[in-house]
């Protein structure tokens, strides 16, 4: 990453760090720590971080950073959306874990056209090295395939599929909040070599598309907590805005 970007990535970190933490990392820390710990310790997932690791595009925006932070959602709201069910913990665990490879593998074909579809593909492939039931590997493909914004989603054979799919929708669309403004807009400004002003007059356009994303959410708790973490990430997304502005608008005028 060049130096100006890099800089402009640290002063947006600064500007997010003053915002309030959104109501969904406070309220369920416990199902949230959980994922992590199986995120870390788990020998299936730890073995899959590894296949993955080289398949991701960090210069996307869409690395480890995110791919870790989709993972972890998509797995604490699994525990979520099921704790009222009264489901055994340990067929919890198991619908965790494949959240978590789900969120792992969900973009490892970012830079194609229908990304989507062939990370589906890929996955399946990949997929076969891990002890899982047929039925697993299922779940997991359809719901990366079913991830991507604005498209209609194909409803899911069974129910199990169906909350894998909506939870790392749901986990891939927390990821429009703040990581938006402090990671993934830099690295597609570095990848793309735009300059802060022609980041400037693209701002505008970016911030709209995450207005949307708010009415999509698929789960309950998605539904409940989602808009906050994109409103948050929309007033740290102002605030970079009036930086960039302050500091480049002479250069802006210039043009
Ligand atoms: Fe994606
Ligand atoms: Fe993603």
């Amino acid at each position: 990453m060049d130096e100006v970007t890099r800089r402009l990535q640290r002063e947006a970190e600064r500007i997010a760090s003053k915002h309030p933490v959104p109501e969904f990392y406070i309220r369920f820390k416990a199902p949230i720590a959980l994922a992590r710990k199986l995120f870390f310790s788990h020998p299936a997932v730890l073995r899959m971080r590894r296949t993955v690791e080289p398949l991701l595009q960090e210069d996307l925006g869409h690395g480890i950073f995110h791919t870790t932070r989709v993972s972890m959602d998509t797995a604490a709201l699994i525990f979520i959306e099921v704790e009222p069910d009264g489901m055994s913990f340990r067929r919890t665990e198991r619908l965790m874990m494949l959240g978590l490879f789900a969120g792992l593998l969900h973009d490892i074909r970012r830079s194609e056209e229908r990304h989507a579809e062939a990370g589906a593909m890929e996955a399946e492939k990949l997929l076969l090295d891990f002890h899982l039931s047929r039925n697993e590997v299922e779940c997991i493909c359809e719901a990366i395939r079913n991830h991507e914004a604005f498209t209609a989603p194909t409803p899911c054979t069974r129910p199990w599929f169906q909350l894998v799919s909506d939870c790392l929708y749901d986990a891939d669309k927390f990821r429009w909040g703040s990581d938006t403004f402090t990671h993934t807009l830099w690295h597609m400004a570095n990848h793309q070599g735009l300059s802060p002003q022609e980041l400037l007059a693209r701002f505008p356009w970016g911030i709209s598309g995450t207005f949307r994303i708010a009415g999509t959410f698929r789960t309950a708790t998605g539904r409940q907590f989602g808009p906050e973490i994109i409103e948050t990430g929309i007033e740290i997304g102002k605030e970079i805005y009036r930086y960039l502005y302050k500091h480049f608008k002479e250069d802006k005028n210039d043009e």
